[in-house]
């Protein structure tokens, strides 16, 4: 497929600083963010909140209908309801796991994000952006990260949030879904072929958003 959609895919680890990166980005260059995986996460809610179980597959197929997903700036609705902070509870992280390796799940979130999406000016992160969503992008960054800076990284973020956890605990929960988002059957993180990867343990932010800019800019004049 030509790559011409005017989107930018940013894709990569957990910690390895998507979504900061990509508000930035999107901010910068006048553009809306996706946050893919806070779709998985809310449908975990979701999900949860229904007390519904995976295997139960005509149930999920129930509420996968049902339910209304929207992002407005950062902030995520299920239902009309804010659940921004409501889906990043420990619970949510160990749920997102199986919840989004479930075809029928995935199936549903990959459809709306191609509807959102294809008219672009996007900037979108995930795992399966550059790969399935949108292999049409017209710039495709793989983020990552050394363990030890994604660690330190999400350990922030819960502590802001009143969360108490320590440094192991989190580095442990971020190499087990490393674990599961790249080797799960359907549609595994990994870099494509024609993404450029950047480091983010040692950049800041805007010398990264600078670096991803330059590169859009590069690919757009030269298609
Ligand atoms: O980026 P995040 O940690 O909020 O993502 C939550 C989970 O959702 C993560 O375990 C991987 C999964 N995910 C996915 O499978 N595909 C995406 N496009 C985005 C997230």
């Amino acid at each position: 497929m030509s790559p011409r959609l005017d989107l930018i895919a940013l894709d990569g680890p957990s910690g390895s600083g998507k979504s900061t990166t990509a508000k930035r980005t999107a901010e910068r260059l006048g553009w809306s963010y996706l946050d893919t995986g806070a779709m998985y996460r809310a449908t975990s809610l979701a999900l949860h909140r229904a007390g519904v179980h995976l295997s139960d597959t005509d149930h999920v197929k129930n509420i996968l209908a049902k339910i209304e997903i929207n992002q407005e700036g950062t902030s995520i609705f299920l239902d009309g309801e804010n659940v921004s902070d409501a889906i990043r509870t420990m619970e949510i992280n160990q749920m997102v796991t199986p919840v989004s390796a479930d075809g029928q799940v995935r199936e549903a979130m990959v459809k709306q994000q191609q509807r959102l999406g294809r008219r672009g000016y996007w900037v979108v992160d995930g795992r399966d952006i550059g790969t399935v969503v949108f292999p049409e992008a017209i710039a495709k960054i793989f983020l990552v990260a050394s363990i030890q800076v994604r660690s330190e990284r999400r350990l922030k973020e819960l502590t802001d949030k009143g969360i108490l956890t320590n440094l192991e605990e989190v580095a442990l929960d971020l190499e087990r879904r490393d674990l599961a988002d790249s080797t799960r059957s359907i549609s595994p993180l990994r870099k494509a072929e024609d993404a450029i990867e950047l480091d983010t343990s040692k950049r800041t932010v805007d010398e990264i958003v600078d670096l991803i800019v330059a590169h859009y800019e590069q690919r757009r004049t030269s298609l």
